[in-house]
């Protein structure tokens, strides 16, 4: 159980990670600031608010990196050792710790960037450039401590297909995530986005989220094929029986996904200010973390091709 929570923790940390840096390089720096009209505060940057979402996000992920130490040291736990001998001798001498080791060293990198990234000043851009090297390294590591590096076959072209899964992933939803969080948080600090703003946003982020739906589909599909064996595994074995209801989670993902797409520019413009993203964005959101969810139990399920 712990386990499992941890890994979605991570997971989902991550992803979000992934989505501040493109939030502030992708978004933001076509369409900077909340837009005029400016009601509220000026003063309020959504680049620091999305810099503080990263280390929030980043805190899930060190939470998670922490929570699979324990699981793990709790399956191979030998009462007759001393615990910290057992917890450095994993972390130094597998494959496991190793990129367990990768992970944090990552994580406390992106988490002192983004600490720069959200302070006004000369230091934020330094700082938003680090975290980009941080995030990029973070999502590296999943792959390395995951079935990509068991795979029978074409193991560096698994563990390149699954970086490119779990960034793509970030880039979509882990966007989507700190667009919706930088809007609610502009609000708490009194600053309000303006309609033009958000559908500027709105329209930078689409062609994102469609390309990186296509790379997710892409890898997705390359790494079921490389772990399932036979296309019958998805009704037959418990790990593709899981594949198949993450692809059933996928559909709601992908309908609020493409209903927000058409639907969501007309929908605040059509709104009042200050303007708002339709309800569909957190159905999406909501969607996407039960199949984090599913995700997380997918990863430690025996894969067919590899017994
Ligand atoms: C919104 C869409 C999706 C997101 C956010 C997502 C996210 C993820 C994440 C975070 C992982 C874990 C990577 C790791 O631990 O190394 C993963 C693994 C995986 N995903 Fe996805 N995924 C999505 C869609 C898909 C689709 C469409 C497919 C198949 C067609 C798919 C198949 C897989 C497979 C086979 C794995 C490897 C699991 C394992 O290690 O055994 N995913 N996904």
């Amino acid at each position: 159980m712990i386990g499992t929570v941890s890994r979605w923790a991570l997971f989902a940390g991550l992803l979000a990670a992934v989505g501040a840096v493109t939030f502030r390089l992708l978004v933001l720096r076509r369409f900077p600031g909340f837009g005029p009209p400016s009601e509220g505060d000026a003063s309020v940057d959504p680049a620091a608010l999305a810099a503080r979402i990263g280390r929030l996000a980043l805190l899930a992920v060190a939470l998670g990196a922490l929570g699979r130490l324990a699981a793990e040291v709790a399956v191979f736990r030998d009462p007759f050792e001393p615990l910290w001998a057992e917890i450095r001798l994993l972390v130094t001498r597998t494959s496991w710790g190793r990129a367990w080791i990768a992970q944090i060293t990552a994580t406390a990198i992106s988490a002192f960037a983004f600490t720069l990234a959200s302070r006004p000043g000369r230091v934020a851009e330094p700082g938003w450039v680090l975290a980009t090297a941080g995030v990029v390294l973070l999502a590296y590591t999943p792959a390395l401590s995951g079935h990509a590096t068991g795979a029978e076959h074409y193991v560096t072209a698994a563990i390149s297909a699954d970086v490119f899964h779990v960034a793509a992933g970030g880039v979509w939803l882990g966007t989507l995530a700190v667009m919706a969080g930088v809007l609610h948080l502009g609000r708490r600090h009194g600053a309000v986005v303006s309609r033009t703003r958000l559908v500027d946003w709105i329209t930078a982020f689409s062609p994102l989220a469609l390309g990186s739906a296509a790379v997710i589909g892409a890898t997705g599909l390359f790494g079921a094929w490389l772990h399932l064996g036979a296309v019958s595994s998805l009704w037959t074995e418990p790990y593709g029986r899981r594949l198949s209801l993450k692809l059933l989670v996928l559909l709601v993902v992908i309908g609020c996904g493409a209903y927000n797409w058409k639907r969501s520019p007309d929908r605040v413009r059509a709104s009042g200010e200050p303007a708002r993203l339709p309800p569909t964005v957190a159905l999406e959101l909501g969607a996407a973390l039960a199949l984090l969810l599913v995700t997380a139990v997918l990863t430690v399920t025996p894969p067919p091709a590899h017994e």
